[in-house]
């Protein structure tokens, strides 16, 4: 049995966890804030009661042979202290959180080699009665390597994809295209449909520009329609379709800001590539969190 604890059991953490029970092979910890009072997946082959330890405080943690860390960026600081009791410094993390600073986020607490970012592509949401409803099927992107392999080996049987990359940057540099650009269903607190505008497809088009310059100055091989990609699919989408960002701002919560435009912004400062669609998404967004001055 590989001992896995999951750092965040939230939507991602839900369905991860009930991922790594179907393959019957792992001894799940699932690390909260609160206590869980059981953990229902509602997948697409049916409903998942995951069968784990549940711990709320970090100083009670024990070594386990893996960590999967899926709280919201925003969160890091305190998905962090959960790592030195976990993996006492041996067991790898796999950091499965939006954006392209997986490795950066959590540095400080593990050394890099035993960081893993992963790109998760999954719609799914945790509902009001905590049940994690699973939208969709689950496919993840890593690193080739042996840290790559052996986090596919965890979902061996499982019905999770894993494909392991040559280039990861492309592909974290691709989703943040793709949830740079979902920073205007959160600004105007309108779901997906809003981006059949003319105007506002115009706007998501000079967002994407930019992360699209800033990513290849970072060594991201990004095409050059990718911006019309991005708005096609989100031009596809139900229009009713809620973005994680907007959620978070329905819902009062703290929104992924630095790490899906600020980092836009920040590295492009540093490559001295002007940003002024993410600078001002991301001036607009920070004056609407909860708790800022101007709310
Ligand atoms: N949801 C999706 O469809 C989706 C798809 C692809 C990628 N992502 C990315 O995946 C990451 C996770 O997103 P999510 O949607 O799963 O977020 P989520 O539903 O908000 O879940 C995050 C969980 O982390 C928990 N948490 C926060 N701080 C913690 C701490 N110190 N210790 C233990 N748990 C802590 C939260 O606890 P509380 O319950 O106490 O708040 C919450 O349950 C994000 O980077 C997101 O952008 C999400």
């Amino acid at each position: 049995m590989t001992r896995v604890a999951v750092v965040g059991v939230g939507a991602i953490g839900g369905v991860v966890a009930a991922q790594l029970q179907a393959t019957g092979h792992h001894e799940i910890t699932l690390c909260t804030r609160r206590p869980l009072d059981g953990l229902m997946v509602n997948t697409p082959d049916g409903v998942v009661s995951v069968k784990a330890t549940n711990i709320t405080n970090p100083a009670l943690a024990e070594a386990v042979d893996w960590v999967l860390v899926a709280t919201k960026t925003y969160d890091a600081k305190g998905a962090a202290e959960w790592l030195s009791p976990l993996c006492k410094e041996i067991a790898p993390v796999a950091v499965l959180q939006n954006g392209v600073e997986h490795r950066e986020r959590f540095a400080n607490e593990v050394s890099t080699e035993l960081i893993l970012p992963v790109v998760i592509d999954c719609p799914a949401e945790r509902q009001k009665d905590g049940v994690v409803l699973q939208r969709g099927e689950v496919r993840m992107q890593v690193e080739a390597g042996g840290l790559g392999k052996e986090f596919a080996q965890l979902f061996a049987g499982a019905n999770a994809k894993v494909e392991l990359t040559d280039d990861f940057i492309t592909a974290a540099w691709r989703k943040l295209c793709v949830n740079s650009a979902g920073a205007i269903s959160a600004l105007v607190a309108k779901p997906s449909g809003v981006l059949q505008d003319e105007s506002l497809g115009n706007v998501a088009l000079e967002i994407v520009a930019e992360c699209v310059a800033v990513g290849r100055a970072e060594g991201a091989r990004l095409e050059d329609d990718i911006g019309l990609h991005v708005l096609e699919g989100y031009r596809r989408q139900p229009p009713d379709s809620i973005n994680s960002m907007l959620a978070d701002r329905l819902a009062g919560r703290p929104m992924e800001i630095d790490a899906r435009n600020g980092v836009i912004v920040r590295k492009g400062e540093k490559h001295r590539i002007r940003t002024p669609s993410n600078r001002m998404v991301v001036a607009l967004l920070q004056a609407l969190q909860v708790g800022s001055i101007l709310s």
